[in-house]
């Protein structure tokens, strides 16, 4: 049943990008994720600008302070610096890491490319700990994939 989830919900996504207008793609998706999954309790997308990376759509309970994050920093900057997805079972334990909800146990960070060069990301925090597996990372390297056209 879990899988059919994930199948769902990118059958979903790929309405989303090939019937929504381009400016509501990315909140579209963020949302969908969000709805899908209860263990994505925060989902955004981060953009890079320069040597930043600047949050984009996102939904969640609540708003984070990390709005620019310089290319390199927290696990969001080290994704987008090496264009490896980042997988962190345990947030506390990862001395990179840049704190947003007091509630966060695990986190996926996970590149959108354009031609090998990272364009932005998905991060999604999840209160419970050691969240992701390897259906998400597969599933969402997928979903980047497809918004990597829409960016
Ligand atoms: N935890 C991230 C910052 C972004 S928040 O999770 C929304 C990091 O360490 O880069």
């Amino acid at each position: 049943m879990i899988f059919l989830r994930y199948r769902i919900t990118e059958q979903k996504i790929k309405r989303i990008i090939t019937k929504n207008k381009s400016t509501t793609i990315l909140q579209d998706v963020v949302d969908v994720l969000y709805e899908h999954f209860e263990k994505y309790s925060w989902v955004g997308i981060y953009l890079v600008e320069g040597d930043f990376l600047l949050l984009g759509p996102w939904k969640g309970k609540q708003a984070t302070e990390h709005t620019k994050i310089p290319i390199g920093q927290g696990i969001c900057g080290s994704a987008a610096q090496s264009g490896k997805i980042e997988v962190i079972d345990n947030v506390s334990k990862d001395c990179r890491y840049l704190s947003c909800f007091l509630s966060t146990k695990s986190e996926i960070v996970v590149p959108i490319k354009k031609k090998n060069t990272v364009i932005g990301e998905i991060d999604i925090d999840s209160d419970v700990p050691a969240a992701f597996n390897k259906n998400d990372t597969l599933f969402l390297e997928k979903v980047a994939d497809m918004l990597s056209q829409h960016i």
